[in-house]
C-alpha cells in the first residue's frame, strides 16, 4: 500500500510547536511568520533581480563602510516593514542601520520581542547568481515599557528566544530554532508556502570538509594556519585531505556544511583580529543553530553565545561546525599562541 505522506506548512508547525509552550501566546508564532511573509517577498525580488534593472550599487555606504546593493535595502526595508506591521516586535538592529530602530511612538501596545538582522548576507555575491541569505536573532526585551532600546539587543546569544536562516538557492529555504532542535523548512513557489523538508537537522557524524577564505592564510594565527595544514594532510583514517568549499556567503556556506558535513572558519586576521562577521546577526543566530544541530561554535576561545555584546556592530572571529571539529580548531589556537 502507498503511504500517505502530509506536508506540514511552517505556519501549521510553529502553531503546533507553541503548543508545547504552556504560557505561549502566540507571539512568537506571528513573529515568525512575519520574518517568512518578509523572506517570501524578498525572494521574490531576488528571482526576478535577473529581469528588472535593480542590481548594482545604491551608492550608499552602510555603517561598516561597504558599498550598499540596492537588494540589501529592498531587503532591510521589507523586513522592517513586516517587523514593525506585525506588531510582535519593538526594535530592531540591522546591519544596514547605524542605531537600533525602535517602535516606541508608533503604537500603543508594543511588541515584548527584539529582533536583530542582516536581512541580505553574502550580497556581493548577488551579481553572480550565488545563493545569498537574510539571518535573524529574536531576544525577548528586557526593557518594560515603551520602545526596545539597545540594551535589548546587546543580549548574550544564551538568551536568544529563537533564531534562523533563509537561503536564497537553488531552492529557498527557511531554517530556524527555538532551543529544541533545527527544522528546515523549503519554499515551493508555486504555492508560496514553505514546507517542512528537513525535520530535525543534525550535523551528519562523519564531516570532511573545510570552508574558510584561504586567501587570508598570511594573515591568519598560527593555529588556525597549522589546522588548515591539519586538514590538507593525508590520512585515510581520519578522510583527509578534507575538501575545501568556499562560496562567500555565510548563510550557503554553514547551510552546506550542517548538510554535508564540515566546518566555516571566519578566523581574526593581523589586520582585524575580530574577524569580519557581525557577533549579534550573524555569528550569533548561527550558533544557536550550529549547537541546536549537536554541533559547536566558538570565537576560537570561548562559546559565541556567551560573549557578551557592547557594540551593535561588533565582530568576533568566528567557528562553527560538528562539535569535534570546531574542538580541533580550538586545540590548534591553544597549543600555537601567536607571539605578542
Ligand atoms: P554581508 O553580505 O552581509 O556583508 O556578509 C558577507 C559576509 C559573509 O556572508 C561571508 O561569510 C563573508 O562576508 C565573506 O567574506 P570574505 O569575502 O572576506 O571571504
Ligand atoms: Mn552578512
Ligand atoms: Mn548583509
Amino acid at each position: 500500500m502507498v503511504q500517505r505522506k502530509k506536508i506540514t506548512t511552517l505556519t501549521e508547525f510553529i502553531i503546533k510547536r507553541q503548543s508545547e509552550y504552556p504560557h505561549a501566546k502566540g507571539a512568537m508564532t506571528r513573529l515568525l511568520n512575519d520574518i517568512a511573509t518578509a523572506a517570501k517577498i524578498v525572494n521574490r525580488e531576488i528571482n526576478a533581480a535577473g529581469l528588472v534593472d535593480i542590481l548594482g550599487t545604491v551608492g550608499k555606504e552602510n555603517v561598516q563602510g561597504e558599498t550598499q546593493k540596492k537588494l540589501d535595502v529592498f531587503a532591510n526595508e521589507m523586513f522592517i516593514g513586516a517587523l514593525k506591521g506585525g506588531g510582535e516586535c519593538c526594535a530592531i538592529a540591522s546591519e544596514e542601520n547605524e542605531k537600533v530602530i525602535s517602535f516606541s511612538s508608533d503604537f500603543a501596545e508594543l511588541g515584548k520581542y527584539v529582533v536583530a538582522i542582516d536581512p541580505l548576507d553574502g550580497s556581493s555575491n548577488i551579481e553572480a547568481n550565488v545563493s545569498i541569505g537574510t539571518i535573524f536573532s529574536i531576544y525577548r526585551r528586557l526593557s518594560e515599557t515603551g520602545g526596545g532600546t539597545q540594551e535589548d539587543l546587546l543580549q548574550p546569544g544564551i538568551h536568544l528566544a529563537a533564531a534562523g536562516y533563509v537561503i536564497y538557492g537553488s531552492s529557498t529555504m527557511l531554517v530556524y530554532t527555538t532551543g529544541k532542535g533545527v527544522n528546515g523548512f523549503t519554499l515551493d513557489p508555486s504555492v508560496g508556502i514553505f514546507c517542512l523538508s528537513h525535520p530535525d537537522m543534525m550535523f551528519p557524524e562523519t564531516a570532511n570538509i573545510y570552508s574558510v577564505n584561504e586567501g587570508n592564510y598570511i594573515h591568519f594565527p598560527q593555529g588556525v594556519k597549522k589546522y588548515i595544514k591539519f586538514c590538507q594532510e593525508h590520512d585515510r583514517e581520519t578522510l583527509r585531505p578534507y575538501t575545501s568549499r568556499y562560496i562567500g556567503s555565510l548563510v550557503a556556506d554553514f547551510h552546506r556544511n550542517l548538510i554535508k558535513g564540515g566546518i566555516f572558519l571566519y578566523p581574526g586576521t593581523t589586520k582585524n583580529p575580530n574577524g569580519k562577521l557581525r557577533l549579534l546577526y550573524e555569528c550569533n543566530p548561527i550558533a544557536y543553530i550550529a549547537e541546536q544541530a549537536g554541533g559547536k561554535a566558538t570565537n576560537g576561545e570561548q562559546r559565541i553565545l556567551e560573549v557578551l555584546p557592547r557594540t551593535l556592530h561588533q565582530r568576533a572571529p568566528f567557528y562553527a561546525g560538528p562539535r569535534w571539529m570546531v574542538d580541533k580548531v580550538e586545540w590548534y589556537l591553544r597549543e600555537f599562541p601567536d607571539k605578542t
